[in-house]
């Protein structure tokens, strides 16, 4: 199934798709093998701790993944938002409620799934009281990664649901577009499958209602079909 993109940014680049050099992180940084976890709880006291990038400076902390631990669906989002940034918890804001909307209407509870990030901090642009939303760019999305990965190892899940571009990017390693993979099944590199659809986020960019419905129907198909194969 083609997606179609709002034209604001259906031909843009995607910054997932950029390849960005960031400097060397900070020298009070730990090693990716001290912080190895055994719990999620333990990756999160550490993800607490990140400087693997420069956007732990402004975020007023770090948004870790959250939910059941041994899910067998994990959901993957592109980066908390301002809501989530203040409460320290992915999916809270608008974008969230779309979201938990459509969980219930599938009939998957969101406590038996995990619900995560591709990139654990906010990024945004200050622009007099409010902060704007700043998609992460392919430096930020691949350094971050090694967190995402620490998840995957932990949860195990059946199934992953990448919602957008910057979650795909996050979890296959290198830039692809959502209409090239939606409706199919996809594989990260150990063989997990993944399911590819629209972030809500861009569900609620979209003005004309019945496109809009349109598609917020095809988003909960996407999560059906990933519950049903995640058994
Ligand atoms: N958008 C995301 O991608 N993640 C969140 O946690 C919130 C909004």
């Amino acid at each position: 199934m083609a997606t179609s993109l709002p034209k604001r940014i259906g031909k843009r680049e995607h910054p997932a798709a950029r390849r960005v050099d960031l400097p060397d992180r900070e020298e009070t940084a730990m090693t990716d093998a001290e912080v190895e976890a055994a719990s999620l709880s333990a990756l999160a006291e550490a993800e607490a701790n990140c400087t693997r990038c420069p956007l732990y400076r402004d975020a007023t902390q770090v948004v870790p993944g959250e939910g059941h631990r041994q899910a067998r669906m994990m959901v993957v989002g592109e980066q908390p938002g301002d809501k989530e940034d203040l409460a320290g918890r992915p999916f809270v804001g608008p974008a969230g409620r779309l979201f938990d909307a459509a969980l219930v209407q599938a009939g998957i509870p969101r406590d038996q799934i995990f619900i995560t990030n591709a990139v654990k901090h906010f990024k945004f642009e200050p622009r007099g009281k409010r902060r704007l939303h700043r998609t992460p760019n392919a430096g930020e999305i691949d350094r971050c990664k090694w967190w995402l990965g620490q998840e995957l190892k932990l949860v195990a899940p059946a199934v992953l649901v990448a919602m957008g571009a910057t979650a795909l990017r996050g979890l296959l390693g290198r830039p692809t577009t959502i209409s090239s993979l939606r409706g199919k099944t996809g594989r990260i590199e150990d063989g997990t499958p993944l399911v590819a659809t629209v972030h809500p986020s861009w569900l609620l960019r979209i003005r004309d209602a019945e496109t809009r419905e349109k598609e917020r129907m095809a988003f909960m198909a996407d999560l059906r079909r990933a519950w049903k194969m995640a058994g």
